[in-house]
Protein backbone atom coordinates (compact mmCIF):
# COMPACT_ATOMS: atom_id res chain seq x y z
CA UNK A 1 0.00 0.00 0.00
CA UNK A 2 2.91 2.49 0.81
CA UNK A 3 4.10 1.99 -2.98
CA UNK A 4 0.77 2.49 -4.34
CA UNK A 5 0.59 5.80 -2.17
CA UNK A 6 4.01 6.70 -3.05
CA UNK A 7 3.35 6.28 -6.90
CA UNK A 8 -0.26 8.63 -6.43
CA UNK A 9 2.38 10.94 -4.81
CA UNK A 10 4.60 10.98 -8.07
CA UNK A 11 1.52 11.78 -10.06
CA UNK A 12 -0.05 14.63 -7.57
CA UNK A 13 3.57 16.37 -7.61
CA UNK A 14 4.31 16.16 -11.02
CA UNK A 15 0.26 17.39 -12.29
CA UNK A 16 -0.15 20.31 -14.40
CA UNK A 17 -3.01 22.14 -14.96
CA UNK A 18 -3.99 25.06 -17.48
CA UNK A 19 -7.53 25.81 -16.54
CA UNK A 20 -9.75 25.67 -13.43
CA UNK A 21 -11.55 23.37 -15.03
CA UNK A 22 -8.95 20.98 -14.99
CA UNK A 23 -7.92 22.09 -11.53
CA UNK A 24 -11.36 21.13 -10.04
CA UNK A 25 -11.54 17.88 -12.46
CA UNK A 26 -8.20 17.04 -10.13
CA UNK A 27 -9.63 17.91 -6.68
CA UNK A 28 -12.41 15.51 -7.73
CA UNK A 29 -10.40 12.95 -9.10
CA UNK A 30 -8.66 12.68 -5.48
CA UNK A 31 -10.37 13.85 -2.74
CA UNK A 32 -14.05 13.62 -4.71
CA UNK A 33 -16.59 11.34 -2.76
CA UNK A 34 -15.88 8.91 -5.24
CA UNK A 35 -12.00 9.86 -5.57
CA UNK A 36 -8.69 8.13 -4.63
CA UNK A 37 -8.18 9.14 -1.12
CA UNK A 38 -11.83 7.45 -0.44
CA UNK A 39 -10.24 4.25 -1.84
CA UNK A 40 -7.33 4.48 -0.07
CA UNK A 41 -8.74 5.17 3.12
CA UNK A 42 -11.00 1.98 2.24
CA UNK A 43 -8.33 -0.07 1.87
CA UNK A 44 -6.36 0.82 5.08
CA UNK A 45 -8.68 -0.80 7.18
CA UNK A 46 -7.48 -3.73 5.77
CA UNK A 47 -3.85 -3.11 6.61
CA UNK A 48 -2.14 -5.29 8.82
CA UNK A 49 -1.37 -3.65 12.63
CA UNK A 50 2.23 -3.66 12.01
CA UNK A 51 1.89 -1.70 8.91
CA UNK A 52 -0.57 0.78 10.21
CA UNK A 53 1.41 3.34 11.82
CA UNK A 54 3.28 3.88 8.47
CA UNK A 55 0.37 3.91 6.40
CA UNK A 56 -1.58 5.66 8.38
CA UNK A 57 1.33 8.28 8.37
CA UNK A 58 1.82 8.41 4.53
CA UNK A 59 -1.83 8.80 4.00
CA UNK A 60 -2.02 11.86 6.15
CA UNK A 61 0.81 13.47 4.25
CA UNK A 62 -0.78 12.20 0.99
CA UNK A 63 -3.52 13.94 1.83
CA UNK A 64 -1.98 17.24 2.82
CA UNK A 65 -0.15 17.28 -0.54
CA UNK A 66 -3.13 17.16 -2.52
CA UNK A 67 -4.63 20.07 -0.25
CA UNK A 68 -1.54 21.85 -0.82
CA UNK A 69 -1.19 21.12 -4.98
CA UNK A 70 -4.86 22.89 -4.77
CA UNK A 71 -4.61 25.86 -2.44
CA UNK A 72 -1.23 26.77 -4.25
CA UNK A 73 -3.30 26.94 -7.49
CA UNK A 74 -5.94 28.86 -6.00
CA UNK A 75 -3.11 31.33 -5.03
CA UNK A 76 -1.76 31.59 -8.29
CA UNK A 77 -5.40 31.96 -9.73
CA UNK A 78 -6.20 35.41 -7.77
CA UNK A 79 -2.67 36.79 -9.10
CA UNK A 80 -3.89 36.09 -12.92
CA UNK A 81 -1.35 32.97 -13.13
CA UNK A 82 0.39 32.08 -16.76
CA UNK A 83 -2.26 28.89 -15.77
CA UNK A 84 -5.51 31.38 -16.01
CA UNK A 85 -4.02 34.35 -18.61
CA UNK A 86 -3.47 31.22 -21.32
CA UNK A 87 -7.27 30.63 -21.31
CA UNK A 88 -8.48 33.30 -23.82
CA UNK A 89 -12.07 32.28 -23.70
CA UNK A 90 -12.23 33.10 -20.32
CA UNK A 91 -14.90 36.19 -19.90
CA UNK A 92 -13.58 38.94 -18.95
CA UNK A 93 -14.43 40.74 -15.60
CA UNK A 94 -16.94 43.31 -15.99
CA UNK A 95 -16.10 47.11 -14.62
CA UNK A 96 -18.45 49.74 -13.98
CA UNK A 97 -18.06 52.62 -16.49
CA UNK A 98 -18.22 56.05 -15.25
CA UNK A 99 -20.48 58.83 -16.75
CA UNK A 100 -20.44 62.16 -17.13
CA UNK A 101 -21.37 64.55 -14.47
CA UNK A 102 -24.79 66.29 -15.33
CA UNK A 103 -22.76 69.58 -14.68
CA UNK A 104 -20.56 68.27 -17.57
CA UNK A 105 -23.22 67.06 -19.80
CA UNK A 106 -25.03 70.23 -19.69
CA UNK A 107 -21.93 72.68 -20.36
CA UNK A 108 -21.57 70.34 -23.42
CA UNK A 109 -24.68 71.25 -24.60
CA UNK A 110 -24.49 74.79 -24.11
CA UNK A 111 -21.39 74.56 -26.02
CA UNK A 112 -22.71 73.08 -28.76
CA UNK A 113 -25.94 75.44 -29.38
CA UNK A 114 -23.75 78.60 -28.90
CA UNK A 115 -21.02 76.53 -31.47
CA UNK A 116 -23.96 76.42 -33.78
CA UNK A 117 -24.00 80.28 -34.49
CA UNK A 118 -20.60 81.05 -34.43
CA UNK A 119 -19.15 81.63 -30.91
CA UNK A 120 -16.24 79.98 -29.63
CA UNK A 121 -14.75 78.78 -26.03
CA UNK A 122 -12.47 80.38 -24.00
CA UNK A 123 -11.16 79.82 -20.87
CA UNK A 124 -9.41 81.88 -18.04
CA UNK A 125 -7.65 81.57 -14.86
CA UNK A 126 -9.47 80.68 -11.61
CA UNK A 127 -7.02 82.50 -9.59
CA UNK A 128 -7.75 86.37 -10.76
CA UNK A 129 -6.35 89.83 -9.98
CA UNK A 130 -8.55 92.95 -9.46
CA UNK A 131 -8.01 94.36 -12.46
CA UNK A 132 -9.89 91.26 -14.26
CA UNK A 133 -12.31 89.98 -11.80
CA UNK A 134 -13.28 94.11 -10.55
CA UNK A 135 -11.80 97.13 -11.99
CA UNK A 136 -11.79 96.75 -16.03
CA UNK A 137 -15.37 95.51 -15.72
CA UNK A 138 -16.72 98.67 -13.92
CA UNK A 139 -16.77 98.08 -10.23
CA UNK A 140 -16.86 100.66 -8.21
CA UNK A 141 -14.03 100.57 -5.74
CA UNK A 142 -16.42 100.33 -3.03
CA UNK A 143 -18.66 98.34 -4.74
CA UNK A 144 -20.24 95.27 -2.37
CA UNK A 145 -19.47 92.44 -4.59
CA UNK A 146 -15.76 93.01 -3.47
CA UNK A 147 -16.57 92.82 -0.01
CA UNK A 148 -15.01 90.10 1.98
CA UNK A 149 -18.05 88.62 2.63
CA UNK A 150 -18.55 87.36 -1.25
CA UNK A 151 -14.71 86.74 -2.24
CA UNK A 152 -12.30 84.60 -1.17
CA UNK A 153 -9.08 86.74 -1.40
CA UNK A 154 -5.15 84.99 -1.82
CA UNK A 155 -2.51 86.74 -0.20
CA UNK A 156 0.12 85.99 -2.71
CA UNK A 157 2.73 88.38 -2.18
CA UNK A 158 1.54 92.38 -2.56
CA UNK A 159 -0.35 91.89 -5.29
CA UNK A 160 -4.58 91.20 -5.02
CA UNK A 161 -5.76 87.78 -6.23
CA UNK A 162 -8.76 86.56 -5.55
CA UNK A 163 -10.51 83.05 -6.52
CA UNK A 164 -12.83 84.52 -9.80
CA UNK A 165 -16.13 85.33 -8.16
CA UNK A 166 -17.37 85.10 -12.03
CA UNK A 167 -16.69 84.04 -15.38
CA UNK A 168 -17.10 87.55 -17.06
CA UNK A 169 -13.67 87.98 -16.13
CA UNK A 170 -12.59 85.90 -19.22
CA UNK A 171 -14.32 89.01 -20.99
CA UNK A 172 -11.87 91.01 -19.92
CA UNK A 173 -8.96 88.91 -21.15
CA UNK A 174 -10.46 88.22 -24.51
CA UNK A 175 -10.89 91.52 -24.92
CA UNK A 176 -7.85 92.65 -23.97
CA UNK A 177 -5.99 89.58 -26.10
CA UNK A 178 -8.66 90.04 -29.22
CA UNK A 179 -9.61 92.71 -31.86
CA UNK A 180 -13.54 92.79 -32.95
CA UNK A 181 -15.68 90.96 -33.75
CA UNK A 182 -15.37 88.90 -31.17
CA UNK A 183 -18.07 86.01 -30.01
CA UNK A 184 -17.19 83.88 -27.48
CA UNK A 185 -18.41 81.48 -24.47
CA UNK A 186 -16.45 81.25 -21.22
CA UNK A 187 -17.29 77.99 -19.21
CA UNK A 188 -15.97 78.01 -15.88
CA UNK A 189 -15.99 77.37 -11.92
CA UNK A 190 -16.73 80.16 -9.98
CA UNK A 191 -16.18 81.34 -6.29
CA UNK A 192 -17.79 82.56 -3.59
CA UNK A 193 -17.47 83.46 0.48
CA UNK A 194 -21.19 81.44 1.12
CA UNK A 195 -22.11 78.97 3.49
CA UNK A 196 -23.06 75.73 1.70
CA UNK A 197 -26.34 74.90 1.87
CA UNK A 198 -28.89 73.19 -0.60
CA UNK A 199 -29.36 76.62 -2.60
CA UNK A 200 -25.85 77.91 -1.74
CA UNK A 201 -22.01 76.92 -2.66
CA UNK A 202 -19.15 78.39 -1.91
CA UNK A 203 -18.05 77.16 -5.44
CA UNK A 204 -20.32 76.35 -8.56
CA UNK A 205 -20.65 77.42 -12.39
CA UNK A 206 -21.15 79.96 -14.98
CA UNK A 207 -20.91 80.71 -18.64
CA UNK A 208 -20.43 83.55 -19.50
CA UNK A 209 -21.47 85.14 -23.30
CA UNK A 210 -19.89 88.09 -25.08
CA UNK A 211 -20.31 89.59 -28.15
CA UNK A 212 -18.46 92.55 -30.18
CA UNK A 213 -18.67 93.78 -33.38
CA UNK A 214 -20.03 97.40 -35.23
CA UNK A 215 -24.12 97.87 -34.87
CA UNK A 216 -24.77 94.94 -32.34
CA UNK A 217 -27.53 95.91 -30.87
CA UNK A 218 -30.46 94.63 -28.19
CA UNK A 219 -32.38 93.41 -30.58
CA UNK A 220 -29.39 90.76 -31.33
CA UNK A 221 -28.86 90.00 -27.83
CA UNK A 222 -32.80 89.06 -27.13
CA UNK A 223 -32.33 87.17 -30.59
CA UNK A 224 -29.33 85.49 -29.39
CA UNK A 225 -30.76 84.78 -26.21
CA UNK A 226 -34.31 83.25 -27.20
CA UNK A 227 -32.54 80.69 -29.83
CA UNK A 228 -30.61 79.56 -26.92
CA UNK A 229 -33.49 79.29 -24.90
CA UNK A 230 -35.53 77.37 -27.42
CA UNK A 231 -32.56 75.16 -28.23
CA UNK A 232 -32.21 74.00 -24.32
CA UNK A 233 -35.61 74.24 -23.17
CA UNK A 234 -38.18 73.47 -26.43
CA UNK A 235 -39.83 75.55 -28.97
CA UNK A 236 -42.57 76.48 -27.05
CA UNK A 237 -40.65 78.10 -24.30
CA UNK A 238 -40.61 82.35 -23.64
CA UNK A 239 -38.73 84.95 -22.33
CA UNK A 240 -39.18 87.69 -20.57
CA UNK A 241 -36.16 90.24 -19.89
CA UNK A 242 -36.66 92.59 -16.55
CA UNK A 243 -34.55 95.55 -16.39
CA UNK A 244 -31.59 95.19 -13.79
CA UNK A 245 -28.18 96.46 -12.85
CA UNK A 246 -24.83 95.15 -13.35
CA UNK A 247 -21.66 97.44 -13.55
CA UNK A 248 -20.41 96.21 -16.53
CA UNK A 249 -23.21 96.67 -18.81
CA UNK A 250 -25.72 99.07 -19.62
CA UNK A 251 -28.81 98.82 -19.88
CA UNK A 252 -28.31 95.95 -17.83
CA UNK A 253 -31.43 92.80 -17.99
CA UNK A 254 -32.23 89.48 -16.19
CA UNK A 255 -33.72 87.01 -18.27
CA UNK A 256 -36.62 85.04 -17.47
CA UNK A 257 -37.90 81.65 -19.29
CA UNK A 258 -41.74 80.56 -19.05
CA UNK A 259 -41.67 77.58 -16.45
CA UNK A 260 -41.86 74.24 -18.32
CA UNK A 261 -42.14 72.11 -15.35
CA UNK A 262 -46.08 73.64 -14.44
CA UNK A 263 -46.18 74.58 -18.57
CA UNK A 264 -46.80 78.39 -16.12
CA UNK A 265 -49.69 76.79 -13.87
CA UNK A 266 -47.42 77.73 -11.35
CA UNK A 267 -45.55 75.21 -8.99
CA UNK A 268 -43.01 75.17 -5.89
CA UNK A 269 -39.47 75.34 -8.58
CA UNK A 270 -40.79 78.97 -10.64
CA UNK A 271 -42.68 79.38 -6.89
CA UNK A 272 -46.45 79.92 -8.23
CA UNK A 273 -44.77 82.83 -10.72
CA UNK A 274 -44.70 80.52 -13.88
CA UNK A 275 -41.29 82.53 -14.66
CA UNK A 276 -37.49 80.94 -13.84
CA UNK A 277 -34.44 83.41 -13.76
CA UNK A 278 -31.83 81.47 -15.72
CA UNK A 279 -29.18 84.58 -15.95
CA UNK A 280 -28.38 87.55 -16.40
CA UNK A 281 -27.08 90.45 -19.36
CA UNK A 282 -27.03 93.35 -21.25
CA UNK A 283 -25.04 95.63 -23.46
CA UNK A 284 -21.29 96.02 -22.97
CA UNK A 285 -20.83 99.42 -21.02
CA UNK A 286 -18.58 101.56 -23.11
CA UNK A 287 -15.96 101.95 -19.97
CA UNK A 288 -15.43 97.90 -20.24
CA UNK A 289 -14.47 98.46 -23.79
CA UNK A 290 -12.34 101.04 -23.15
CA UNK A 291 -11.08 99.57 -20.34
CA UNK A 292 -10.28 96.52 -22.08
CA UNK A 293 -8.70 98.91 -25.14
CA UNK A 294 -11.27 98.30 -27.77
CA UNK A 295 -13.08 101.65 -29.07
CA UNK A 296 -16.56 101.98 -28.02
CA UNK A 297 -17.29 104.79 -30.51
CA UNK A 298 -16.66 102.30 -33.17
CA UNK A 299 -17.76 99.07 -31.37
CA UNK A 300 -20.73 97.75 -29.41
CA UNK A 301 -21.58 94.45 -27.90
CA UNK A 302 -23.92 92.40 -25.56
CA UNK A 303 -22.83 90.15 -22.90
CA UNK A 304 -24.86 87.38 -20.81
CA UNK A 305 -23.77 84.78 -17.63
CA UNK A 306 -25.28 82.24 -16.43
CA UNK A 307 -25.55 79.56 -13.81
CA UNK A 308 -24.46 76.08 -14.91
CA UNK A 309 -26.15 74.19 -11.72
CA UNK A 310 -29.59 76.12 -12.26
CA UNK A 311 -29.81 75.08 -15.81
CA UNK A 312 -29.11 71.71 -14.60
CA UNK A 313 -31.48 71.91 -11.65
CA UNK A 314 -34.18 73.30 -14.28
CA UNK A 315 -33.40 70.00 -16.90
CA UNK A 316 -33.03 67.60 -14.41
CA UNK A 317 -34.91 68.65 -11.71
CA UNK A 318 -31.94 68.34 -8.73
CA UNK A 319 -33.28 70.51 -6.09
CA UNK A 320 -30.09 70.32 -3.59
CA UNK A 321 -26.83 71.74 -4.66
CA UNK A 322 -24.59 69.69 -2.95
CA UNK A 323 -25.25 66.91 -4.89
CA UNK A 324 -23.48 67.87 -7.05
CA UNK A 325 -20.27 67.64 -4.92
CA UNK A 326 -20.38 65.29 -3.22
CA UNK A 327 -19.18 62.27 -5.03
CA UNK A 328 -21.96 59.82 -4.46
CA UNK A 329 -22.33 57.22 -7.22
CA UNK A 330 -26.24 56.73 -6.38
CA UNK A 331 -26.71 60.05 -8.03
CA UNK A 332 -23.60 60.71 -10.62
CA UNK A 333 -25.06 56.93 -11.75
CA UNK A 334 -28.68 58.29 -12.90
CA UNK A 335 -26.88 60.76 -15.61
CA UNK A 336 -25.33 57.63 -17.80
CA UNK A 337 -26.71 57.66 -21.07
N1 LIG B 1 -21.35 88.09 -13.71
C1 LIG B 1 -22.75 88.08 -13.31
C2 LIG B 1 -22.89 87.30 -11.99
O1 LIG B 1 -22.00 86.58 -11.64
C3 LIG B 1 -23.62 87.48 -14.36
C4 LIG B 1 -23.73 88.36 -15.55
C5 LIG B 1 -24.72 89.27 -15.62
C6 LIG B 1 -22.84 88.26 -16.59
C7 LIG B 1 -24.86 90.11 -16.71
C8 LIG B 1 -22.94 89.09 -17.70
C9 LIG B 1 -23.98 90.01 -17.74
O2 LIG B 1 -22.12 89.04 -18.73
O3 LIG B 1 -24.09 90.82 -18.81
O4 LIG B 1 -23.89 87.38 -11.38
Amino acid sequence: MLETIERYSQEVHSAQFTTKEEVEAFRIQYLGNKGILKDLYAAFKNVGIEEKKNVGLALNEFKKQIEEKISSLNFQDNRSSKAILDDFTKPSSSESSGSLHPISIITYEIIDIFERIGFSVSEGPEVEDDWHNFSALNFPEDHPARDMQDTFFLSLGQSNYSLRTHTSSVQVRVMEEHSPPIRTISPGRVYRNEAISARAHCFFHQLEGLYIDKDVTFADLKQTLDYFAKSLFGKEVKLRLRPSYFPFTEPSAEVDVSCTLCAQKGCSVCKYTGWLEIMGCGMVDPNVLSSCGIDPNTYTGFAFGMGIERITQLKYRVNDLRLYSENDVRFLQQFKS
